[in-house]
């Protein structure tokens, strides 16, 4: 392949991507497709101020209306082959350690309920993954988040799920291991469901025990309450902001699409973790952890 005829590849490769893209994500009111456009740089100045500020930033009206609502409908489909599971766990999402005094937040545990709809089960036509497997998006989400080269996620089940709460479902106060998230609502249940935040509450100074247990019990000071709409996109920064998600009641459900992006596109869940998790572990996640770079817990 000659350079000229790669550029023209590489041209038409990118005004395909945007013209599918063009059909998920309003690029008229967010013409994200351009880096340098005014618009698109006010919206990345003010994407990395607030996370700089508060670990939180969202998008609103994101997804267009019709394509949500396409989501939503897929989402609704595939309801019969979630995968539930239950688990406990302290904010940290550690294991208990008994020889801490039983105020310390490691000892306070809590039930989560959730469920993920695995992204080998959506079909490849999907605009969740259309948007998702986008260099456009990838590099606008790079923009946002000041970090890059990031990538998406080699991991076949837990690359792009929907994450599902139903009624009852709850997912407790944590923080994240990992350093970013980005996630966009599909839809929103009756009641409940709210997402709750309680930004740099720690640091790698201070673990700040005491107010940490103050969120815990019920303080709302310093805790913000997200407007998490259909079609809004969130960026967020977890390893420093306490988070929940309330518990979901009544009809309708809290399913939220989780393109996640590395920096690391390689490294897979671990054979344990997909099992909980998705329901199953695939031969890449045998075949990656027998060649892990390192011992490290998840
Ligand atoms: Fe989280």
């Amino acid at each position: 392949m000659t350079a000229m005829t790669r550029m023209n590849t590489d041209q038409q490769q990118y005004t395909q991507q945007q013209e599918r893209l063009g059909q998920i994500v309003d690029l008229e009111s967010y013409p994200i497709h351009d880096l340098e456009h005014p618009v698109t740089k006010e919206l990345i100045a003010r994407c990395k101020q607030q996370l700089d500020d508060v670990g939180c930033s969202v998008i609103a009206n994101f997804v267009r209306p019709e394509a949500q609502e396409r989501m939503r409908l897929e989402a609704r489909r595939l309801m019969p082959c979630l995968f539930r599971s239950e688990q406990k766990h302290n904010p940290y999402m550690t294991k208990e350690d008994e020889r801490l005094p039983d105020t310390h937040p490691n000892r306070y545990l809590q039930r989560r309920t959730a469920g993920f709809i695995n992204t080998d089960i959506i079909p490849p036509e999907s605009d969740m993954l259309a948007m998702y497997d986008n260099d456009i998006m990838t590099r606008f989400i790079g923009a946002c988040l000041g970090i890059w080269p990031i990538y998406t996620w080699a991991d076949p089940l837990a690359r792009c799920p929907y994450g599902v709460l139903e009624h009852g479902d709850y997912f407790p106060w944590h923080f994240d291991g990992n350093e970013f998230t980005v996630s966009v609502s599909v839809e929103q249940p009756e009641e409940g469901g709210t997402f709750e935040y309680a930004p740099n509450i720690r640091s790698v100074e201070n673990e700040n025990i005491e107010g940490i247990n103050r969120v815990l019990n019920g303080d709302k000071e310093g805790v913000y309450e997200l407007e998490w709409k259909p079609g809004y996109l969130q960026l967020f920064k977890g390893r420093y902001a306490l988070h929940r998600v309330q518990e979901v009641k009544g009809s309708g459900a809290w399913i939220t699409a989780l393109p996640t992006y590395m920096t690391d596109p390689d490294t897979v869940n671990r054979p344990e973790h997909s099992k909980q998790f998705y329901g199953r572990a695939l031969p890449i996640h045998f075949e990656r952890e027998a060649n892990r770079p390192d011992n490290l817990a998840d």
